[in-house]
């Protein structure tokens, strides 16, 4: 295992680039399994979630090709398995999207249920509730999900939960009723951007899709799925990580390929704060106060605050004097951070789905340990405003979610080395 080790307290200068995003990549790679042509997917971020991805599409019988720029050739490499092990899914939840394809595709799949992990307990009930509609049977047997189905039929599904609308069960859904018989619609959809991303793939692929990255997405089934040149939109929840480590470090940077529309509720926050931001050709020029405000925020589905940056806006709050509310109503579990950013001399308590954050004039490097991928983001924004040096442990978190990040931050001019543990 690798740690980060980071001295903190420096100005950062210059510009970075955002990658493709990671959670559209990795439904529109497992969109891949609709069909049985070539498909090359564009801006793909070299990451340890989609390497899972690819070993999963090898698995599963497709020829999965990486090459240094990106691009991602996925061809038919024999017939098409049904099965998607343990070892694949409990890594990566993202995995489970490979459901929905492979019950369209092959009628039956046998994929394991990923499980909870340190952000909540994660079920898959609204997955199951979409595709059942559509005409699929499943059980669940020795921690896998059998589905089957005679042929899927399109129907009017209402996939809301108690927690709102689910990004993946959404994608799921999506990708299983492009080939199902007739006419489908999915009430309460996810909005999220990566949820648009890859209804535009599947349309270029042939499908015949609107309203997606809407609440109510109208499909037409289609008979077959054909192969694609598609490019992967930036990565927002990057970008906004990008912004917020501008903030705690009071550093004016350019955070290039940005979609400004996809960050909005970041920037109305953080102007509140008092950032003031410009755009111009998909780059974000950031400038940053020498004292900013407090701010509240709570998360919610797109277009609210996103629960993926939660922990990095909690960072920047935990050295933002005066006091602070931070709500996650997406995930109410995911606050595993608290008590690492405590240990660096923030001064936040936890209660229920809620933090409060009593800012501090300066935190201080200590040795913290990374839970999850957003909790160690934050810990990097935090290692970075704080006082002397910040070893970050278990840093494998982080490089699932974030593409050349220790080369990127070299080159806004922080000091940061990486060695093993
Ligand atoms: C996606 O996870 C993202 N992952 C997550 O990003 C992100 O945090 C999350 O959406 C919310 O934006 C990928 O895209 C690969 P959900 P997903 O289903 O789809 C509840 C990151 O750091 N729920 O939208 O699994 C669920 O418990 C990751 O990049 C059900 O109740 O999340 C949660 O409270 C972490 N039943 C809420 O819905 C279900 O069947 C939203 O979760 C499914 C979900």
């Amino acid at each position: 295992m690798q740690k980060l080790i980071i001295n903190g307290k420096r100005p950062l200068r210059g510009g970075v680039t955002v990658s493709g995003s990671k959670n559209a990549a990795l439904p529109i790679l497992a969109a891949t399994l609709l069909t049985d042509e070539s498909c090359e997917i564009h801006n793909v971020p070299q990451l340890r979630d989609t390497r899972t991805m690819f070993d999963l599409l090898r698995s599963l019988g497709k020829d999965v090709e990486v090459s240094h720029n990106g691009t991602v050739l996925v061809r038919a490499g024999g017939p098409l398995k049904s099965v998607a092990h343990y070892d694949m899914v409990s890594t990566m939840r993202g995995s489970f999207c490979v459901l929905g394809p492979l019950l369209a595709k092959l009628r039956q799949a046998k994929v394991s249920l990923p499980g909870g992990c340190v952000i909540g307990v994660r079920p898959v009930d609204l997955h199951l509730k979409g595709l059942s509609a559509l005409g699929a049977d499943f059980e669940v047997e020795n921690g896998y999900v059998h589905g089957r189905t005679s042929g899927l039929v399109g129907k009017q599904i209402y996939l809301g939960g108690v927690f709102g609308s689910s990004v993946l069960a959404t994608a799921n859904v999506l990708m299983a009723s492009v080939l199902a018989e007739g006419t489908t619609v999915i009430q309460s959809a996810a909005c999220e951007p990566e949820i648009g991303d890859l209804g535009e793939c599947l349309n270029a692929m042939g499908a015949k899709i609107d309203g997606h990255g809407t609440p109510i997405i109208r499909v037409t089934g289609v008979k077959e799925m054909d192969g694609v040149s598609y490019t992967v939109g930036p990565d927002r929840i990057e970008a906004g990580s990008f912004v917020l480590l501008a903030a705690a470090t009071k550093s004016d940077i350019v955070v290039h390929n940005v979609n400004y529309g996809h960050l909005l509720v970041l920037i109305d926050k953080l102007e509140e704060y008092g950032m003031k931001f410009r755009h111009e050709n998909g780059s974000l020029y950031v400038e940053c106060p020498h004292q900013g405000k407090p701010v509240s925020v709570t998360t919610y589905p797109y277009p609210g605050f996103p629960t993926d940056l939660q922990a990095q806006f909690m960072a920047l709050m935990a050295v933002t004097p005066g006091v602070s509310l931070v709500v996650d109503k997406v995930f109410p579990d995911r606050f595993i951070h608290i008590a690492e950013l405590n240990r660096m001399g923030a001064n936040i308590r936890r209660e229920g789905n809620a933090a409060v954050i009593e800012g501090v004039k300066e935190i201080y490097g200590a040795p913290v340990m990374a839970s999850d991928l957003r909790a160690s983001a934050a810990l990097v924004i935090a290692a970075l405003a704080a006082n002397g040096t910040t070893e970050i442990n278990r840093v494998y978190h982080l490089d699932r979610g974030y593409e050349d990040l220790d080369q990127k931050l070299l080159g806004l001019g922080a000091r940061i080395s990486r060695m093993d543990e």
